[in-house]
Protein backbone atom coordinates (compact mmCIF):
# COMPACT_ATOMS: atom_id res chain seq x y z
CA UNK A 1 0.00 0.00 0.00
CA UNK A 2 1.63 3.34 -1.15
CA UNK A 3 1.45 6.44 1.55
CA UNK A 4 -1.02 8.10 -0.77
CA UNK A 5 -3.50 5.60 0.10
CA UNK A 6 -2.76 4.69 3.27
CA UNK A 7 -3.22 8.83 4.25
CA UNK A 8 -6.78 8.81 2.43
CA UNK A 9 -8.23 5.30 3.62
CA UNK A 10 -7.45 7.59 6.78
CA UNK A 11 -8.45 11.11 5.58
CA UNK A 12 -9.88 11.86 2.13
CA UNK A 13 -7.85 14.56 1.21
CA UNK A 14 -7.94 13.22 -2.52
CA UNK A 15 -11.60 13.00 -2.73
CA UNK A 16 -11.83 16.62 -1.15
CA UNK A 17 -9.59 18.14 -3.72
CA UNK A 18 -11.66 16.36 -6.22
CA UNK A 19 -14.81 17.17 -5.23
CA UNK A 20 -13.80 21.03 -4.83
CA UNK A 21 -11.04 21.93 -7.54
CA UNK A 22 -10.19 19.06 -10.41
CA UNK A 23 -13.70 17.71 -10.62
CA UNK A 24 -15.86 20.59 -9.48
CA UNK A 25 -17.00 21.87 -12.63
CA UNK A 26 -17.39 25.86 -13.11
CA UNK A 27 -19.21 27.65 -16.08
CA UNK A 28 -16.77 28.33 -18.51
CA UNK A 29 -17.77 32.11 -19.00
CA UNK A 30 -16.45 33.53 -15.67
CA UNK A 31 -15.01 36.88 -16.21
CA UNK A 32 -13.22 39.83 -14.34
CA UNK A 33 -15.82 40.01 -11.72
CA UNK A 34 -15.01 36.45 -10.49
CA UNK A 35 -11.87 37.22 -9.46
CA UNK A 36 -12.54 38.85 -6.26
CA UNK A 37 -13.95 35.60 -4.50
CA UNK A 38 -10.51 33.68 -4.47
CA UNK A 39 -9.23 37.23 -3.74
CA UNK A 40 -10.90 38.25 -0.65
CA UNK A 41 -9.72 34.49 0.64
CA UNK A 42 -5.99 35.41 0.09
CA UNK A 43 -6.47 38.76 2.00
CA UNK A 44 -8.30 37.17 4.84
CA UNK A 45 -5.23 34.85 5.03
CA UNK A 46 -2.79 38.15 4.45
CA UNK A 47 -4.78 39.89 7.30
CA UNK A 48 -4.45 36.71 9.63
CA UNK A 49 -0.80 36.53 8.96
CA UNK A 50 0.22 39.93 9.42
CA UNK A 51 -1.98 39.99 12.29
CA UNK A 52 -0.32 37.04 14.50
CA UNK A 53 2.99 39.13 13.57
CA UNK A 54 1.89 42.41 15.02
CA UNK A 55 0.36 40.59 18.06
CA UNK A 56 3.88 39.70 19.27
CA UNK A 57 4.91 43.03 19.54
CA UNK A 58 1.69 44.65 20.29
CA UNK A 59 0.80 45.46 24.22
CA UNK A 60 -3.05 46.00 24.34
CA UNK A 61 -2.57 48.81 27.60
CA UNK A 62 -4.08 52.14 27.28
CA UNK A 63 -0.95 53.09 28.62
CA UNK A 64 1.75 51.18 25.86
CA UNK A 65 -0.55 50.35 22.86
CA UNK A 66 0.33 53.30 21.44
CA UNK A 67 4.04 53.36 22.09
CA UNK A 68 3.98 49.75 21.10
CA UNK A 69 3.06 50.59 17.47
CA UNK A 70 5.76 53.26 17.01
CA UNK A 71 8.02 50.35 18.34
CA UNK A 72 6.74 48.07 15.52
CA UNK A 73 7.43 50.82 13.16
CA UNK A 74 10.82 51.59 13.95
CA UNK A 75 12.72 48.75 15.89
CA UNK A 76 11.06 45.79 15.37
CA UNK A 77 12.64 44.09 11.99
CA UNK A 78 10.46 44.39 9.04
CA UNK A 79 8.03 45.95 11.79
CA UNK A 80 6.46 48.79 9.23
CA UNK A 81 6.00 46.29 6.75
CA UNK A 82 3.79 44.10 8.56
CA UNK A 83 2.16 46.70 9.86
CA UNK A 84 1.66 48.38 6.65
CA UNK A 85 0.29 45.38 4.81
CA UNK A 86 -2.28 44.64 7.75
CA UNK A 87 -3.04 48.11 7.73
CA UNK A 88 -3.27 48.49 3.83
CA UNK A 89 -5.13 44.89 3.61
CA UNK A 90 -7.83 45.92 5.68
CA UNK A 91 -8.64 48.59 3.01
CA UNK A 92 -8.24 46.36 0.03
CA UNK A 93 -10.28 43.75 1.37
CA UNK A 94 -13.42 46.07 1.87
CA UNK A 95 -12.73 46.78 -2.05
CA UNK A 96 -12.33 43.50 -2.77
CA UNK A 97 -15.77 42.70 -1.20
CA UNK A 98 -17.75 45.45 -2.08
CA UNK A 99 -16.41 44.60 -6.04
CA UNK A 100 -17.41 40.88 -4.80
CA UNK A 101 -20.74 41.97 -3.55
CA UNK A 102 -21.52 44.29 -6.93
CA UNK A 103 -20.96 40.98 -8.96
CA UNK A 104 -23.47 39.91 -6.91
CA UNK A 105 -25.70 42.13 -7.25
CA UNK A 106 -24.99 42.35 -11.34
CA UNK A 107 -25.52 38.81 -11.86
CA UNK A 108 -28.65 38.23 -9.35
CA UNK A 109 -25.97 35.45 -7.73
CA UNK A 110 -27.96 35.74 -4.67
CA UNK A 111 -31.43 34.87 -6.38
CA UNK A 112 -32.92 31.28 -5.87
CA UNK A 113 -31.23 28.86 -5.26
CA UNK A 114 -28.09 30.56 -4.03
CA UNK A 115 -29.52 32.69 -1.20
CA UNK A 116 -28.19 30.83 1.49
CA UNK A 117 -24.52 31.95 -0.37
CA UNK A 118 -25.54 35.63 0.15
CA UNK A 119 -27.23 35.56 3.56
CA UNK A 120 -23.71 33.55 4.86
CA UNK A 121 -21.62 36.67 2.81
CA UNK A 122 -23.60 38.93 4.54
CA UNK A 123 -22.97 37.80 7.83
CA UNK A 124 -19.11 37.76 7.08
CA UNK A 125 -19.45 41.37 5.74
CA UNK A 126 -20.81 42.47 9.39
CA UNK A 127 -18.42 40.19 11.19
CA UNK A 128 -15.53 41.79 8.82
CA UNK A 129 -17.16 45.41 9.90
CA UNK A 130 -17.29 44.36 13.50
CA UNK A 131 -13.53 43.29 12.83
CA UNK A 132 -12.35 46.53 11.36
CA UNK A 133 -14.17 48.58 14.00
CA UNK A 134 -12.54 46.64 16.89
CA UNK A 135 -8.96 46.55 14.89
CA UNK A 136 -9.21 50.35 14.42
CA UNK A 137 -8.80 50.96 18.32
CA UNK A 138 -5.89 48.99 18.82
CA UNK A 139 -3.56 51.44 17.63
CA UNK A 140 -4.87 54.00 19.89
CA UNK A 141 -4.98 57.35 18.57
CA UNK A 142 -6.84 60.17 18.14
CA UNK A 143 -9.42 58.64 15.54
CA UNK A 144 -9.32 55.57 16.87
CA UNK A 145 -10.29 56.91 20.46
CA UNK A 146 -12.93 58.80 19.43
CA UNK A 147 -14.15 57.11 16.67
CA UNK A 148 -14.88 53.82 18.92
CA UNK A 149 -16.39 57.10 21.13
CA UNK A 150 -18.93 57.77 18.94
CA UNK A 151 -20.02 54.69 17.48
CA UNK A 152 -20.41 52.88 21.15
CA UNK A 153 -22.48 56.52 21.91
CA UNK A 154 -24.77 55.49 19.27
CA UNK A 155 -25.92 52.30 21.27
CA UNK A 156 -26.94 55.18 23.60
CA UNK A 157 -29.85 56.52 21.88
CA UNK A 158 -31.68 53.10 21.73
CA UNK A 159 -34.89 53.82 24.05
CA UNK A 160 -34.43 51.86 27.84
CA UNK A 161 -31.59 50.13 27.49
CA UNK A 162 -29.42 52.36 25.66
CA UNK A 163 -27.33 53.29 28.61
CA UNK A 164 -26.62 50.10 29.77
CA UNK A 165 -25.85 48.78 26.75
CA UNK A 166 -23.14 50.84 25.40
CA UNK A 167 -21.75 51.37 29.53
CA UNK A 168 -21.82 47.05 28.73
CA UNK A 169 -20.10 47.48 25.60
CA UNK A 170 -17.37 49.45 26.87
CA UNK A 171 -17.05 48.31 30.45
CA UNK A 172 -16.63 51.59 31.31
CA UNK A 173 -18.13 54.89 31.16
CA UNK A 174 -16.14 56.35 28.87
CA UNK A 175 -13.60 54.21 25.72
CA UNK A 176 -10.53 53.05 28.27
CA UNK A 177 -8.04 50.73 29.05
CA UNK A 178 -11.11 48.16 29.95
CA UNK A 179 -12.47 48.36 26.17
CA UNK A 180 -8.94 48.10 24.76
CA UNK A 181 -8.56 45.29 26.18
CA UNK A 182 -11.94 43.67 25.01
CA UNK A 183 -11.71 45.08 21.68
CA UNK A 184 -8.08 43.30 21.03
CA UNK A 185 -9.92 39.95 22.23
CA UNK A 186 -12.71 40.15 19.51
CA UNK A 187 -10.40 41.84 16.80
CA UNK A 188 -8.19 38.08 17.39
CA UNK A 189 -11.27 35.98 17.61
CA UNK A 190 -13.29 37.20 15.03
CA UNK A 191 -11.27 36.27 11.81
CA UNK A 192 -11.24 32.99 12.92
CA UNK A 193 -14.68 32.74 12.91
CA UNK A 194 -14.67 34.42 9.25
CA UNK A 195 -12.67 31.23 8.14
CA UNK A 196 -15.58 28.86 9.42
CA UNK A 197 -17.68 31.21 7.64
CA UNK A 198 -15.93 31.17 4.68
CA UNK A 199 -15.61 27.34 4.82
CA UNK A 200 -19.85 27.27 4.99
CA UNK A 201 -20.15 30.14 1.97
CA UNK A 202 -18.31 27.85 -0.20
CA UNK A 203 -19.70 24.44 1.09
CA UNK A 204 -23.15 26.17 -0.03
CA UNK A 205 -21.69 27.41 -3.00
CA UNK A 206 -20.39 23.95 -4.24
CA UNK A 207 -23.54 22.56 -3.12
CA UNK A 208 -25.59 24.77 -6.15
CA UNK A 209 -22.91 25.25 -7.94
CA UNK A 210 -21.57 28.85 -9.28
CA UNK A 211 -23.54 31.41 -10.72
CA UNK A 212 -22.27 33.16 -14.04
CA UNK A 213 -22.55 36.79 -15.72
CA UNK A 214 -25.42 34.76 -17.91
CA UNK A 215 -27.30 33.49 -14.70
CA UNK A 216 -27.74 30.43 -16.53
CA UNK A 217 -27.78 27.24 -14.75
CA UNK A 218 -25.19 24.80 -15.91
CA UNK A 219 -26.61 22.41 -13.98
CA UNK A 220 -29.83 22.06 -15.51
CA UNK A 221 -28.42 22.46 -19.51
CA UNK A 222 -27.07 20.30 -21.19
CA UNK A 223 -24.46 17.33 -20.04
CA UNK A 224 -20.88 15.74 -20.81
CA UNK A 225 -18.08 17.74 -21.79
CA UNK A 226 -14.54 16.32 -22.83
CA UNK A 227 -13.55 15.58 -18.89
CA UNK A 228 -16.68 13.51 -18.01
CA UNK A 229 -19.80 12.27 -19.48
CA UNK A 230 -22.07 13.43 -16.37
CA UNK A 231 -20.95 17.08 -16.00
CA UNK A 232 -22.73 20.00 -17.15
CA UNK A 233 -21.54 20.85 -20.81
CA UNK A 234 -21.14 24.65 -20.37
CA UNK A 235 -18.68 23.29 -17.31
CA UNK A 236 -14.75 23.47 -17.04
CA UNK A 237 -12.84 22.02 -13.98
CA UNK A 238 -11.97 24.95 -11.50
CA UNK A 239 -8.35 23.46 -11.69
CA UNK A 240 -6.34 24.09 -13.29
CA UNK A 241 -8.55 26.35 -15.66
CA UNK A 242 -9.33 29.32 -12.48
CA UNK A 243 -7.09 28.37 -10.63
CA UNK A 244 -4.46 29.79 -13.57
CA UNK A 245 -6.99 32.91 -13.76
CA UNK A 246 -6.86 33.54 -10.26
CA UNK A 247 -3.36 33.60 -9.97
CA UNK A 248 -3.17 36.25 -12.84
CA UNK A 249 -5.74 38.35 -10.61
CA UNK A 250 -3.90 37.90 -7.72
CA UNK A 251 -0.60 39.42 -9.42
CA UNK A 252 -2.07 42.13 -10.62
CA UNK A 253 -3.99 42.44 -7.24
CA UNK A 254 -0.77 42.00 -5.43
CA UNK A 255 0.52 44.73 -7.70
CA UNK A 256 -1.63 47.34 -6.64
CA UNK A 257 -1.29 46.25 -2.83
CA UNK A 258 2.03 46.67 -3.01
CA UNK A 259 2.18 49.88 -4.48
CA UNK A 260 0.23 51.16 -1.90
CA UNK A 261 2.33 49.50 0.97
CA UNK A 262 5.55 50.93 -0.71
CA UNK A 263 4.66 54.36 -1.81
CA UNK A 264 1.36 55.49 -0.19
CA UNK A 265 0.58 53.66 3.12
CA UNK A 266 -2.05 56.24 4.11
CA UNK A 267 -3.66 56.93 1.09
CA UNK A 268 -4.33 60.47 1.56
CA UNK A 269 -5.97 59.94 5.08
CA UNK A 270 -8.05 57.08 3.74
CA UNK A 271 -6.41 54.36 4.18
CA UNK A 272 -5.02 55.63 8.01
CA UNK A 273 -6.52 58.72 9.31
CA UNK A 274 -3.97 61.57 9.98
CA UNK A 275 -5.30 62.18 13.73
CA UNK A 276 -4.12 58.57 14.57
CA UNK A 277 -0.56 59.59 14.36
CA UNK A 278 -1.41 61.62 17.46
CA UNK A 279 -1.64 59.48 20.95
CA UNK A 280 -5.19 59.18 22.07
CA UNK A 281 -6.72 62.38 23.63
CA UNK A 282 -9.57 62.01 26.23
CA UNK A 283 -9.44 65.74 26.31
CA UNK A 284 -9.02 66.71 23.38
CA UNK A 285 -11.99 66.10 20.52
CA UNK A 286 -10.52 65.93 17.03
CA UNK A 287 -12.05 68.98 14.84
CA UNK A 288 -13.83 66.33 13.02
CA UNK A 289 -14.44 63.14 13.48
CA UNK A 290 -14.91 60.44 10.54
CA UNK A 291 -14.78 56.38 10.43
CA UNK A 292 -12.51 54.79 7.71
CA UNK A 293 -14.00 55.36 3.99
CA UNK A 294 -15.83 51.67 4.50
CA UNK A 295 -18.03 52.79 6.87
CA UNK A 296 -18.90 56.05 5.62
CA UNK A 297 -21.79 55.51 3.16
CA UNK A 298 -23.78 54.35 6.53
CA UNK A 299 -22.05 56.89 8.27
CA UNK A 300 -23.89 59.47 5.85
CA UNK A 301 -27.15 57.92 5.89
CA UNK A 302 -26.60 58.04 10.40
CA UNK A 303 -25.88 61.43 10.12
CA UNK A 304 -28.79 62.17 7.40
CA UNK A 305 -31.69 61.40 9.36
CA UNK A 306 -32.33 64.26 11.99
CA UNK A 307 -33.23 63.51 15.25
CA UNK A 308 -36.65 63.03 15.28
CA UNK A 309 -39.70 62.97 18.20
CA UNK A 310 -36.45 64.16 20.90
CA UNK A 311 -34.77 61.26 19.33
CA UNK A 312 -31.67 60.28 17.43
CA UNK A 313 -32.56 56.59 17.34
CA UNK A 314 -33.70 57.06 13.72
CA UNK A 315 -30.63 57.60 12.17
CA UNK A 316 -29.20 54.45 14.32
CA UNK A 317 -32.50 52.36 12.98
CA UNK A 318 -31.62 53.93 9.22
CA UNK A 319 -27.81 52.56 9.37
CA UNK A 320 -28.72 49.39 10.80
CA UNK A 321 -31.63 48.85 8.32
CA UNK A 322 -29.50 50.37 5.33
CA UNK A 323 -27.02 47.14 6.12
CA UNK A 324 -29.60 44.60 6.83
CA UNK A 325 -31.75 44.92 4.15
CA UNK A 326 -28.92 43.26 2.36
CA UNK A 327 -30.03 40.18 3.37
CA UNK A 328 -33.68 40.21 1.58
CA UNK A 329 -32.18 40.79 -1.47
CA UNK A 330 -32.82 37.21 -2.84
CA UNK A 331 -37.08 37.98 -2.16
CA UNK A 332 -37.12 41.34 -3.03
CA UNK A 333 -35.83 40.62 -6.33
CA UNK A 334 -39.01 39.07 -8.53
CA UNK A 335 -37.07 39.34 -11.94
CA UNK A 336 -37.71 36.09 -14.15
CA UNK A 337 -33.75 36.46 -15.23
CA UNK A 338 -30.97 36.73 -12.87
CA UNK A 339 -28.24 38.59 -14.86
CA UNK A 340 -28.54 42.42 -15.80
CA UNK A 341 -27.62 41.60 -19.19
CA UNK A 342 -30.84 40.11 -19.63
CA UNK A 343 -32.68 42.67 -17.02
CA UNK A 344 -35.03 45.59 -18.74
CA UNK A 345 -33.29 49.07 -18.47
CA UNK A 346 -35.41 50.06 -15.32
CA UNK A 347 -33.42 47.41 -13.52
CA UNK A 348 -30.08 48.77 -14.78
CA UNK A 349 -30.16 52.08 -14.30
CA UNK A 350 -31.20 51.56 -11.06
CA UNK A 351 -28.40 49.12 -10.13
CA UNK A 352 -26.50 51.90 -11.85
CA UNK A 353 -27.85 54.54 -9.80
CA UNK A 354 -27.49 52.68 -6.55
CA UNK A 355 -24.24 52.31 -7.15
CA UNK A 356 -23.22 55.64 -7.51
CA UNK A 357 -25.68 56.63 -4.74
CA UNK A 358 -23.38 54.28 -2.58
CA UNK A 359 -20.09 55.86 -3.75
CA UNK A 360 -21.62 59.72 -3.36
CA UNK A 361 -22.90 59.00 0.22
CA UNK A 362 -19.47 57.23 1.20
CA UNK A 363 -17.47 60.56 -0.11
CA UNK A 364 -20.74 62.73 1.90
CA UNK A 365 -19.46 61.06 5.19
CA UNK A 366 -15.79 61.77 4.88
CA UNK A 367 -16.72 65.14 4.58
CA UNK A 368 -17.85 67.83 7.93
CA UNK A 369 -21.47 68.14 7.87
CA UNK A 370 -22.82 71.56 5.95
CA UNK A 371 -26.41 72.17 4.78
CA UNK A 372 -25.88 71.48 1.30
CA UNK A 373 -24.41 68.47 2.43
CA UNK A 374 -26.97 67.48 4.60
CA UNK A 375 -29.66 67.56 1.87
CA UNK A 376 -27.40 65.65 -0.10
CA UNK A 377 -27.07 62.97 1.70
CA UNK A 378 -30.89 63.00 3.15
CA UNK A 379 -31.64 62.53 -0.96
CA UNK A 380 -29.36 60.10 -1.42
CA UNK A 381 -30.45 57.91 1.40
CA UNK A 382 -34.25 57.87 -0.06
CA UNK A 383 -32.79 56.56 -3.17
CA UNK A 384 -30.49 54.10 -1.46
CA UNK A 385 -33.50 52.97 0.37
CA UNK A 386 -35.84 52.99 -2.67
CA UNK A 387 -33.73 50.80 -4.62
CA UNK A 388 -34.58 48.42 -2.24
CA UNK A 389 -38.16 48.91 -1.45
CA UNK A 390 -39.17 49.60 -5.08
CA UNK A 391 -37.58 46.53 -6.44
CA UNK A 392 -40.67 44.18 -6.17
CA UNK A 393 -42.36 46.38 -8.55
CA UNK A 394 -39.27 46.99 -11.13
CA UNK A 395 -38.12 43.34 -11.23
CA UNK A 396 -40.87 42.32 -10.97
CA UNK A 397 -43.52 40.67 -13.74
CA UNK A 398 -46.29 42.90 -12.81
CA UNK A 399 -48.34 40.63 -11.14
CA UNK A 400 -49.58 40.55 -7.71
CA UNK A 401 -46.82 40.84 -5.14
CA UNK A 402 -47.87 38.00 -2.94
CA UNK A 403 -47.57 38.25 1.36
CA UNK A 404 -44.06 40.47 0.20
CA UNK A 405 -46.76 43.23 -1.20
CA UNK A 406 -48.78 42.86 1.86
CA UNK A 407 -45.14 43.38 3.63
CA UNK A 408 -44.18 46.80 1.40
CA UNK A 409 -47.73 47.58 2.34
CA UNK A 410 -47.64 47.79 6.03
CA UNK A 411 -44.08 49.61 5.46
CA UNK A 412 -45.09 51.98 2.77
CA UNK A 413 -48.32 52.74 5.65
CA UNK A 414 -45.64 53.35 8.51
CA UNK A 415 -43.50 55.38 6.01
CA UNK A 416 -46.47 57.76 5.00
CA UNK A 417 -47.95 58.26 8.72
CA UNK A 418 -44.06 59.19 9.89
CA UNK A 419 -43.92 61.39 6.35
CA UNK A 420 -47.32 63.10 7.84
CA UNK A 421 -46.14 63.47 11.59
CA UNK A 422 -42.65 64.81 10.54
CA UNK A 423 -44.80 68.44 9.33
CA UNK A 424 -46.33 68.37 12.70
CA UNK A 425 -42.87 68.16 14.98
CA UNK A 426 -39.75 70.22 15.08
CA UNK A 427 -37.58 69.02 12.80
CA UNK A 428 -34.77 72.04 12.34
CA UNK A 429 -31.99 69.42 10.95
CA UNK A 430 -34.74 68.61 7.92
CA UNK A 431 -34.34 70.89 5.06
CA UNK A 432 -38.50 71.74 4.04
CA UNK A 433 -37.35 70.17 0.53
CA UNK A 434 -37.05 66.63 1.99
CA UNK A 435 -39.77 66.53 3.84
CA UNK A 436 -41.68 67.03 0.67
CA UNK A 437 -39.54 63.92 -0.98
CA UNK A 438 -40.06 62.00 1.74
CA UNK A 439 -43.22 62.48 2.29
CA UNK A 440 -44.39 62.34 -1.60
CA UNK A 441 -42.57 59.16 -2.40
CA UNK A 442 -44.24 57.38 1.09
CA UNK A 443 -47.58 58.25 -0.74
CA UNK A 444 -46.38 56.77 -3.70
CA UNK A 445 -45.06 53.62 -2.23
CA UNK A 446 -48.30 53.76 -0.11
CA UNK A 447 -50.49 53.81 -3.37
CA UNK A 448 -48.25 51.07 -5.57
CA UNK A 449 -48.43 48.78 -2.64
CA UNK A 450 -51.83 49.42 -1.65
CA UNK A 451 -53.86 49.60 -4.78
CA UNK A 452 -51.32 47.41 -7.17
CA UNK A 453 -52.82 49.36 -10.06
CA UNK A 454 -52.79 47.63 -13.41
CA UNK A 455 -50.86 50.65 -15.88
CA UNK A 456 -47.38 49.25 -13.97
CA UNK A 457 -46.18 47.56 -16.31
CA UNK A 458 -42.90 44.93 -15.94
CA UNK A 459 -39.69 45.95 -17.27
CA UNK A 460 -39.10 43.89 -19.81
CA UNK A 461 -36.52 41.31 -19.87
CA UNK A 462 -35.05 39.80 -22.81
CA UNK A 463 -34.61 36.08 -24.08
CA UNK A 464 -31.94 34.26 -22.41
CA UNK A 465 -29.74 32.12 -24.20
CA UNK A 466 -29.78 27.86 -23.37
CA UNK A 467 -26.04 28.28 -23.34
CA UNK A 468 -23.93 30.47 -21.81
CA UNK A 469 -22.39 32.95 -23.82
CA UNK A 470 -18.45 34.08 -24.40
C1 LIG B 1 -14.19 36.93 3.57
C2 LIG B 1 -15.07 37.25 2.68
C3 LIG B 1 -15.49 36.41 1.50
C4 LIG B 1 -14.80 35.41 0.87
C5 LIG B 1 -13.41 34.89 1.20
C6 LIG B 1 -15.65 34.94 -0.20
C7 LIG B 1 -15.30 33.93 -1.07
C8 LIG B 1 -16.03 33.53 -2.16
C9 LIG B 1 -15.56 32.66 -3.21
C10 LIG B 1 -14.16 32.03 -3.27
C11 LIG B 1 -16.56 32.52 -4.11
C12 LIG B 1 -16.50 31.72 -5.42
C13 LIG B 1 -15.69 32.50 -6.44
C14 LIG B 1 -16.39 33.73 -6.90
O1 LIG B 1 -17.57 33.61 -7.24
O2 LIG B 1 -15.77 34.83 -6.92
C15 LIG B 1 -17.70 33.27 -3.63
C16 LIG B 1 -18.93 33.35 -4.26
C17 LIG B 1 -19.99 34.13 -3.82
N1 LIG B 1 -19.96 35.04 -2.78
FE1 LIG B 1 -18.43 35.34 -1.50
N2 LIG B 1 -16.83 35.63 -0.20
C18 LIG B 1 -16.78 36.55 0.82
C19 LIG B 1 -17.75 37.47 1.14
C20 LIG B 1 -18.98 37.59 0.51
C21 LIG B 1 -19.96 38.59 0.79
C22 LIG B 1 -19.79 39.70 1.83
C23 LIG B 1 -21.03 38.36 -0.04
C24 LIG B 1 -22.34 39.09 -0.15
C25 LIG B 1 -22.98 39.58 0.81
C26 LIG B 1 -20.72 37.21 -0.85
C27 LIG B 1 -21.56 36.65 -1.81
C28 LIG B 1 -21.19 35.65 -2.70
C29 LIG B 1 -22.07 35.08 -3.71
C30 LIG B 1 -23.54 35.45 -3.96
C31 LIG B 1 -21.31 34.12 -4.40
C32 LIG B 1 -21.78 33.27 -5.59
C33 LIG B 1 -21.41 34.05 -6.81
C34 LIG B 1 -21.72 33.41 -8.11
O3 LIG B 1 -21.75 32.17 -8.20
O4 LIG B 1 -21.97 34.20 -9.07
N3 LIG B 1 -19.46 36.78 -0.50
N4 LIG B 1 -17.34 33.89 -2.46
Amino acid sequence: MSFNEWFNDRLPVAQVVKDHLTEYYAPKNFNFWYFFGSLAMVVLVLQIVTGIILAMNYKPDADLAFASVEYIMRDVWGGWFVRYMHSTGASFFFIVIYLHMFRGLMYGSYKNPRELIWIFGMIIYIAMMATAFFGYLLPWGQMSYWGAQVIVNLFETLPIIGGTLSEWIRGDYVISDITLNRFYAFHYLIPFILVALVYLHILALHQVGSNNPDGIEIKKGPKGNRWSKDAPADGVPFHPYFTVKDVMGLVVFLGLFFAVVFFVPELGGYFIEQPNFEPANPLKTPDHIAPVWYFTPYYAILRAVPSFAGTQVWGVLAMGAAIVVFFFLPWLDRSPVKSVRYKGPLTRIYLIIFAITFLVLGWLGTLAPTVEYTAMAQFLTVVYFLFFLLMPCYSGTGDNLGFSGFLLFVVSLLLTLSGLYIWWVETPDLAMSMKWIYSVTSVVLLFWFGFKPGWIKPDPVKPVPERVTG
